[in-house]
C-alpha cells in the first residue's frame, strides 16, 4: 500500500512569516528518504499555502508520484494540463475552510467533474475524486469516469469510540464497491498514528494520503522518522 504525504502544513508555516522557510520542498525530499512512495500538495485558489513556484519545482524534482490536490476549476485544470503532475484528486474547496471539509457532491457537479476529468486524463494525468464513503458517490465516480476515488476518512477517524466501528464499515464497503466497478481506491484524512491500522488494514485499498499528523509529529522528531514511523505501521498491516 502506498503512503503519499500531503506537504501542505510545511507552506503554511512558511506563510505564518511570508518568507522562505520551512520550505515544503525540502520537506519533500525528506519524506521521500523517510519511505514516501508520493508527495501531494493542494494548489488552492487563494494560494494560502502552496504556490504555483512549489509546484512547479516539486515537480522538476520529485523521483515518487507527485499529486496535486484541486478544485475542477478552468484555471487549476490549465495548470495541471502545462505542470502535468503524476496524478490529480479533485476535491471540493471553499475559502473559509480550515481543511477540505467533505467530499465532493458528485451528484450535483457531475457535468463538471466529468468534463474536468476527461480533459485531465485526456492528457494522460489520472484522475481521482475525493468523495464520502457512499456507495452511490461511488456509482456516479464510475459514470463520471474518474481512474479512482480516494474515501474521506474524516468522519471515522473524528468518531468517539462508539461510532468508530460504524464509520469503519462504511469506508471498507466503500472500497468494496470502488473495486467491483474496477476503480481503484484510496483514502485519507484525519489519519494518525493510532487510528491508521484499521483503515491499512482494509483488503483492496491502494494508498493512503496523510498530512496532518506526519507534519505534527516530524515537528517534533523530523519528518525523516515520522514517515518512517507512519510507514511501518501501514507496512505492518500487510496482509
Ligand atoms: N486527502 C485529501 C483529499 C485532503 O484534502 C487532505 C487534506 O489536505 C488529506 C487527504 C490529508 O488529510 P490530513 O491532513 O488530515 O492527513
Amino acid at each position: 500500500m502506498i503512503l503519499g504525504v500531503n506537504v501542505d502544513h510545511v507552506a503554511t508555516l512558511r506563510e505564518a512569516r511570508r518568507g522562505i522557510e520551512p520550505d515544503p520542498v525540502m520537506a519533500a525530499t525528506l519524506a521521500i528518504l523517510g519511505g514516501a512512495d508520493g508527495i501531494t500538495i493542494h494548489l488552492r485558489e487563494d494560494r494560502r499555502h502552496i504556490h504555483d513556484r512549489d509546484l512547479k519545482i516539486l515537480r522538476e524534482f520529485v523521483p515518487v508520484e507527485l499529486n496535486l490536490e484541486m478544485a475542477a476549476t478552468k484555471e487549476m485544470i490549465g495548470i495541471a494540463l502545462r505542470i502535468k503532475p503524476d496524478m490529480v484528486t479533485l476535491v471540493p474547496e471553499k475559502r473559509e475552510e480550515l481543511t477540505t471539509e467533505g467530499g465532493l457532491d458528485v451528484k450535483r457537479q457531475k457535468v463538471n467533474l466529468k468534463k474536468a476529468a476527461s480533459r485531465i486524463q485526456g492528457a494522460g494525468i489520472p484522475v481521482s475524486l475525493f468523495i464520502n464513503p457512499s456507495n452511490d458517490d461511488i456509482a456516479v465516480s464510475g459514470e463520471i469516469g474518474a481512474s479512482m476515488v480516494e474515501i474521506h476518512t474524516g468522519l471515522y477517524a473524528n468518531a468517539n469510540a462508539k461510532n468508530q466501528e460504524r464509520e469503519l464499515i462504511k469506508v471498507v464497503k466503500a472500497v468494496r464497491e470502488a473495486s467491483s466497478l474496477g476503480l481503484q481506491s484510496n483514502a485519507g484524512h484525519g489519519l494518525n498514528y493510532p487510528n491508521v491500522k484499521k483503515i491499512a488494514e482494509i483488503e483492496g485499498l491502494r494508498g493512503l494520503y496523510i498530512g496532518h499528523s506526519i507534519i505534527s509529529r516530524a515537528v517534533l522528531v523530523g519528518i525523516e522518522r515520522a514517515v518512517r514511523e507512519m510507514k511501518e505501521l501501514i507496512n505492518s498491516c500487510k496482509l
